[in-house]
């Protein structure tokens, strides 16, 4: 941490020992124990952790206002048994946590006796007293920018704030063990506010995202020390708090009997985990002069660019087509292997035909139409076999190495688009 000349000497007391010299030492005699992490009942926050939550460490809980970061926090601060788990609030009124957490014990344990205490405060320094009172075993920080230093002198919520307490709380994790949450509010352009100085002095960046309208969130490490930036979490926004999603693909993939028109299953990776969505397409007639064209949880462009490549190199004549496309479940879908389920479910919506509910799609398109190896082929296809899909079509260049036998799902391998079309279509 880089203490300007001057700066405010942090609050936390037992600062350790200053005159203590650092030596160099040889990287193959450096001994260390395996951090003993705390695992808790929520099962989709240990995997975004690493496994659990490591003591002493500082992690930032981000996202957009409304999204559901408190709720998180409370009703992770709620399960957590034997220790006592200390809340502190800028935000809301007692009353308000309060309700909030009859709300979400309702239903699981009803008013049942716990260790979490309530603190409305915002003074770093009077939050450290009530510490040293209480001995909390976890702290919650709901938001970095409501808490402001007396060592500090602009506003909360400022860049030197924001910089002052979480220096002083990362001080307070590190010198007692205890871990330290902190929410923080992210703008519109994806910053957590008081900008990304935060994210390099914190152990581990959480990030908690979806759409606010509809129900499912993902809470995904971006930056994590103790484990994988990959993992994610999955959940659903009820009305009695935030429930697990362990099995993500079931939930994304909607319940239908009839073959439908324009609907095709995409195997995909969020971060490290397999999961089948599904893509719905529109295509109709135009009816004024320009076609429209809309995506929801897709990059626009990339569908721009797929019917593209759908005119010119395959003669589909769509240019004079509104197109609309949909990703179920509100999510939003970066994952290029995607591609080729797109493509197929705007030429199944095209030509009116229906694809097979049991069949999936898990390939790149490319410019001149080519079919493209994805990365993690292996596990898109575990995870499409285990959900009851019979048939999978996948790049041609994703054959190599990959033991066919092994699965019982029929993988059907293309290198161009056409290929694909003719299989399906005839
Ligand atoms: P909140 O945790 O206050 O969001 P943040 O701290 O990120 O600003 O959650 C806000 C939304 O969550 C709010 O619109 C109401 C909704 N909600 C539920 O749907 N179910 C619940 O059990 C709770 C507590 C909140
Ligand atoms: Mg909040």
């Amino acid at each position: 941490m880089i203490q300007k000349p001057g700066a405010a000497v942090p609050e936390w007391k037992g600062a350790g020992n200053l005159s203590r010299v650092a030596k160099p030492s040889a990287i193959h005699e450096i001994t260390y124990k395996e951090e003993s992490r705390w695992v808790s009942p929520d099962s989709e926050f240990n995997r975004v952790l690493g496994g659990g939550i490591v003591p002493g460490s500082l992690v930032l809980i981000g996202g957009e206002p409304g999204i559901g970061k408190s709720t998180l926090m409370l009703q992770l601060a709620l399960q957590l048994k034997d220790r006592k788990i200390l809340y502190v609030s800028g935000e809301e009124s007692e009353h308000q946590i309060k309700m909030r957490a009859e709300r979400l014990s309702n239903q699981n344990a009803p008013k049942e006796k716990n260790g979490v205490f309530i603190l409305t405060e915002t003074s770093t320094q009077n939050i450290f007293k009530q510490i040293e009172i209480l001995e909390p075993g976890l702290v919650v920080i709901d938001s970095i920018q409501t808490l402001h230093s007396a060592h500090i002198e602009s506003t909360p919520g400022s860049v030197s704030q924001v910089r002052e307490c979480t220096a002083e709380l990362m001080r307070f994790a590190k010198e007692t063990s205890t871990p330290v949450f902190l929410i923080g509010h992210i703008t519109k352009d994806g910053s957590i506010a008081g900008p990304k100085i935060l994210e390099h002095m914190v152990d581990t960046v959480l990030q908690f995202e979806g759409d606010r309208h509809h129900v499912y969130r993902i809470l995904r490490a971006v930056k994590n020390r103790f484990g994988s930036a990959s993992e994610l979490g999955i959940y659903e926004m009820q009305g009695a708090g935030l429930r697990e999603v362990s099995n993500p693909s079931e939930i994304l993939l909607s319940q239908r009997d009839e073959e439908l028109t324009g609907i095709t299953i995409s195997a995909m990776l969020e971060g490290v985990r397999p999961m089948l969505i599904e893509t719905q397409a529109l295509v109709s007639p135009s009816a004024y002069g320009t076609p429209q064209r809309s995506a929801t949880g897709f990059d626009t462009r990339r569908m721009n660019m797929l019917l593209a490549v759908l005119e010119k190199r395959c003669g589909f004549r769509l240019s004079a087509k509104d197109v609309f496309l949909n990703i179920a479940g509100g999510l939003r879908v970066e994952d290029p292997a995607v591609d080729l389920g797109i493509i197929v479910a705007i030429i199944s919506s095209h030509e009116d035909i229906a694809v097979s509910s049991k069949t999936c799609f898990a390939a790149e398109v490319g410019l001149s139409g080519e079919v493209r190896a994805v990365n993690r082929i292996e596990h898109r296809i575990a995870e499409a076999e285990k959900l009851g899909f019979e048939r999978i079509y996948i790049s041609k260049y994703n054959k190599k190495g990959l033991d066919l036998s092994k699965y019982l799902i029929k993988i059907e391998t293309a290198s161009k688009i056409e290929d694909v079309f003719t299989s399906l279509f005839g």
